[in-house]
């Protein structure tokens, strides 16, 4: 693993990451916000913002009497979350900081007065995921909520089965833990919470598929053959896939996006906790 870079994030930050990113956004957050269940007048930390599509959506939730505090590692992320945010006419929706995960760059007032935190595909980017559970812990009052969204790459299914996916998959979830990242940290969640000193109190699913014929398929594909792609640097480099046959294994991808049978299985694991 190379050593230096603290925030190993393997998507990169370019205008095609920031277009995926996006394009995600706008396939899950309608789910995501339904289950977060915010009420109004509540003050929200959203935990690697990103480009802040769903730090907006909650605070469009809270207000008026609410507040979001957005905190991003990555300036170009936090540059195009506020572009995004102006270009919508929500310039002052959400309060975006520079900071990290690790180490919340929170005013000392603001410490144990959040209601609910919340942090969607940002654990399975930081080596020590316990430390960002145990700030967004402290972050929250005693009966706040603390809020964990993200991934465990061993559950996604494809139906039917693209000839040399699963190999590039396999790649793929070596990359992160080439970068001392857990590529299973969702099966992790309530562990994580638990180890924080919270209580949990939910574990679950959003469902995260599609199939051929639904108006959002292509998306789904998209975003698929996006996350491998923005990894390619790692997953044809220190990992040693060949890079024809990961063009290959790309190539049968987007041609299995056209089938009329072709169907993806993926979940979102949630995990919901109390600061007692
Ligand atoms: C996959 S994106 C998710 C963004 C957003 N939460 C969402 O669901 O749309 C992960 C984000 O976490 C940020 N990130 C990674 N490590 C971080 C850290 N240690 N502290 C703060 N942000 C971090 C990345 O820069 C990236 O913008």
């Amino acid at each position: 693993m190379p050593k230096g870079k603290s925030h190993p994030y393997i998507h990169g930050t370019d205008r095609s990451e920031q277009r995926r990113l996006s394009n995600l956004n706008g396939l899950l957050n309608r789910a995501c916000l339904r289950e977060l269940a915010l009420i109004g007048g509540e003050m929200v930390l959203d935990v690697g913002s990103g480009l802040g599509q769903f730090a907006r959506d909650m605070a469009r939730v809270i207000r008026p009497g609410g507040r979001v505090v957005g905190i991003e590692a990555d300036e170009k992320q936090l540059a195009e979350a506020r572009h995004q945010a102006r270009a919508a006419g929500e310039g002052g929706l959400v309060e975006w900081r520079l900071g990290d995960a690790l180490a919340l760059p929170l005013k000392k007032v603001e410490w144990a007065r959040f209601d609910v935190a919340h942090a969607r595909f940002v654990l399975e980017h930081v080596r020590e995921p316990e430390r960002v559970v145990d700030q967004m812990a402290r972050a929250v009052r005693r009966g706040g909520r603390i809020v964990l969204e993200d991934d465990d790459h061993q559950v996604l299914r494809l139906w039917p089965e693209p000839p040399g996916f699963a190999e590039l998959w396999q790649a793929y979830i070596r990359a992160y833990q080439y970068l001392d990242c857990d590529p299973f940290v969702g099966r992790r969640l309530v562990a994580l919470l638990q180890q924080a000193g919270v209580r949990p109190i939910r574990n679950d699913w959003i469902f995260f598929g599609s199939c051929a014929g639904d108006r959002e398929f292509p998306a789904f594909v998209r975003n698929l053959i996006g996350v491998i792609e923005t990894a390619r640097t790692v997953v044809t480099g220190p990992i040693g896939f060949p890079v024809k046959q990961f063009d290959d294994a790309l190539r049968v991808l987007r041609r299995w996006g056209r089938r009329p049978d072709s169907a993806i299985w993926y979940g979102l694991c949630w995990a919901e906790g109390v600061r007692p």
